[in-house]
């Protein structure tokens, strides 16, 4: 989706250039979440009256938006250091008009810049609320939702002129549906910034010269809407403190330098502390420093204060290091990342797993009617890859299902069902809407999710996470195989007192043990995979076929293919081939398949045979040193023998190379593939 970045520095002085470089910075951060327009609004030089607002906008990367800064500002003193300072900027993935300035963001209230605003989600009631505010003689220039949101706090504030920031915001979000997470910034009430969220991702930084001396921002929850001219103070019941401070101020006056932005990836280098928002939050920083969070009503389980908590994230952590692309990078990790996804919960050499996000449920989870796996895309594909082994080990029925397809059958769930819902970001629109579907018929919540402090995260009743670090390339990789090994894990634990199956988790713990060397040693194959993306890139389609405990490995890798190359491929059930996919075989069209020495190695032999029977030309995945498999074809790649239901791990890897190969050989972003972004935090 889009990325949203704001900072505001107070008594730290900043030049207007320190900010811009900041703002770009913490863009280019967040650039995987969309990229196909951006902007920023700063203070401007000149400034009359009120506080004008420089406005940026630009189609295309970061990098275009940085050229026209500096064109822009190209004569202009920006070095002289300020006080306070705020900037918003933004990063587009387009739901509403397409990627153009007009439609970029910030969006603003007037031609004055009165109010403007970057947004990440969507405004499903926009057009009601457009056509009011056309009637009160507002014109509109955009074909964004994003600009009735500028535009309504402007028709609040003439019509509340006693209303601080905040209220007017928190009066704003009233009147909006659907999904959003933004920031404001206004001429008439500098030094300050006005944030809020509902179902897209929010978060605050704090860096301050000297320790907080709290750490909880308690919330204020406002009694009733203040008659104009009313004092302030009178406006909000200010709960009892609890174990913080519940002053009106719950950061005291000091130099002190505040980011809002879509995720930590964009504040990390600048402070490890943060407090994720909650819905319907709504955070303002005063132009003496302060920063206050509110909401409009309390009911009886609201908390009393937001966290402020300390990330573990290194910056290393989102640096591309010595590779071209973040995909790249994130793939040679899985050696790493699968050993931190199993790091203190499985224990080899007492034959042991434990997984403390979930383990007080267990005995719930065990006496349940049904699991239902839930998630989009690649994470769906790591449900589909491990069924077989749920259901081997658990004798429960396992459904898998597509979060939006799920949605659109209403499909029956009951109290005794348990949900799991599998997301990288943890954000993905699709997939909390399931939940919280779920949730409301008193099904027991499971989030398996690679983002702490994420919504996914928030609203399950327990979790796994799978701690395979931050994934920035936009096409999952790493968290693809970490998914797979947590819901591997979660089999073992749900089999522990099984005594029937022991062998079978012995086996398979065994093979666990060894998995960071055998994807070492399929990541060797990195050159081999290079030279057949060579034979490939030309192609105009890609087919892959397996079935059994790889058939999910086609399915990825087939995506993969699309999303990274543009080019047209398919993952195909090989027990299906006759059923159709046959007729698309001949001597042209490139098929690969993994034909594994497993329970359905026979059925995959006999579709290798119909595909060469009809002069097919198969590429073929198979065990190291099967001469017998091989010999049907000119070109395979060999990888370590393994238990069957982890083969995916391994299986999955060298397509993951040759789209990554092709996609370069084809001149495309890796890293930001047209038309998508890493988090989909709308419908
Ligand atoms: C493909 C890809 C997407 C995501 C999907 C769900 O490479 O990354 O298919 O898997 O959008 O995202 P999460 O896992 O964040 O819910």
């Amino acid at each position: 989706m889009c990325g949203i970045f704001a900072y505001l520095n107070y008594l730290t002085p900043k030049s207007r250039q320190e900010v811009l470089d900041l703002l770009l910075q913490g863009l280019k951060r967040l650039e995987y979440r969309g990229y196909d327009s951006t902007g920023i609004a700063i203070d401007a030089l000149n400034s009359g009256e009120a506080q004008a607002i420089l406005l940026v906008k630009r189609t295309g990367k970061v990098k275009v938006l940085e050229d026209a800064v500096a064109e822009v500002c190209l004569g202009q003193d920006y070095s002289l250091p300020i006080d306070t300072h705020i900037g918003i900027a933004h990063t587009r993935w387009a739901t509403h008009g397409v990627p153009s300035e007009l439609n970029s963001h910030p969006q603003r209230s007037d031609e004055e810049n009165s109010f403007v605003v970057v947004h990440n989600g969507i405004i499903t009631n926009y057009k009601d609320v457009k056509t009011l505010l056309e009637k009160r003689g507002y014109v509109f220039e955009s074909d964004t939702d994003t600009e009735v949101i500028a535009k309504l706090v402007h028709h609040l504030w003439q019509q509340h002129p006693g209303y601080t920031f905040g209220e007017l915001v928190e009066q704003a979000i009233q009147q909006l549906e659907g999904a959003f997470a933004i920031a404001f910034k206004s001429r008439y009430f500098p030094g300050e910034c006005v944030a809020s969220r509902r179902g897209s991702p929010l978060l605050v930084g704090i860096k301050a010269k000297t320790k907080l001396a709290t750490d909880h921002i308690p919330i204020l929850y406002a009694k009733a809407h203040r008659p104009h001219g009313q004092p302030q103070q009178q406006a909000f019941q200010v709960l009892p403190p609890g174990d913080c401070s519940a002053e009106f101020q719950p950061l005291e006056r000091k130099e002190v330098e505040y980011f809002f932005a879509s995720d930590a990836s964009a504040v990390i280098e600048h402070t490890n502390r943060v407090i994720y928002l909650e819905d319907d939050d709504v955070a303002a920083v005063k132009s003496d420093g302060t920063l206050s969070i509110h909401r409009l009503n309390k009911s009886s389980d609201d908390p009393h204060a937001r966290e402020i908590i300390t990330l573990k994230m290194e910056i290393q952590q989102i640096m591309k290091g010595n590779y071209d692309y973040f995909m790249l990078k994130e793939i040679f990790e899985q050696p790493e990342s699968v050993v931190n996804t199993m790091r203190g919960r499985m224990r080899f050499d007492t034959k042991t797993v434990v997984l403390g996000g979930i383990k007080e449920y267990i005995p719930e989870i065990k006496r349940c009617r049904r699991l239902m796996w839930i998630a989009c895309g690649t994470s769906y594909h790591s449900a589909v890859a491990t069924r077989q082994l749920l259901e081997e080990l658990t004798e429960l029925p396992v459904m898998v299902e597509l979060a939006s397809d799920f949605l659109d059958r209403n499909t029956p769930i009951f109290r005794d069902d348990v949900c799991f819902f599998i997301s990288q970001s943890g954000e993905t629109a699709d997939t909390l809407m399931a939940l919280r579907y779920c949730k409301q018929r008193g099904a027991l919540i499971v989030g398996v999710t690679n983002t702490v402090g994420s919504s996914i995260c928030r609203e399950s009743h327990c979790g796994v996470h799978i701690n395979a670090g931050p994934e920035i390339g936009v096409a999952s990789t790493k968290a693809y195989t970490s998914q797979f090994i947590s819901l591997v894990m979660f089999a073992l634990v749900m089999s522990e007192d099984r005594l029937s199956l022991q062998q079978r988790r012995l086996e398979i713990i065994n093979g666990l043990s060894q998995l960071d060397e055998h994807i070492r040693t399929v990541l060797n194959l990195n050159s081999q995979v290079q030279q057949l993306a060579k034979e490939l890139y030309q192609h105009k389609s890609l087919l892959i076929m397996g079935r059994g405990f790889n058939f999910a490995t086609c399915l990825e890798g087939a995506l993969k293919v699309k999303e990274l190359t543009y080019m047209h491929s398919e993952g195909i059930l090989a027990g299906e081939l006759k059923h159709g996919p046959l007729a698309l075989v001949d001597d042209e069209m490139p098929v690969l398949m993994i034909v594994l020495r497993d329970p359905v190695y026979t059925k995959c032999m006999n579709a290798l045979q119909q595909v060469t029977s009809r002069k097919g030309r198969p590429i073929l995945i198979c065990e190291e040193g099967d001469n017998e498999t091989m010999s049907f074809s000119t070109r395979s790649l060999q990888i370590p023998r393994t238990v069957d239901c982890l083969q995916g791990v391994l299986t999955v890897i060298p397509l993951q190379l040759l789209s990554y190969h092709i996609a370069v050989l084809r001149g495309c972003d890796v890293d930001c593939p047209r038309n998508l972004a890493k988090s989909v935090t709308v419908e």
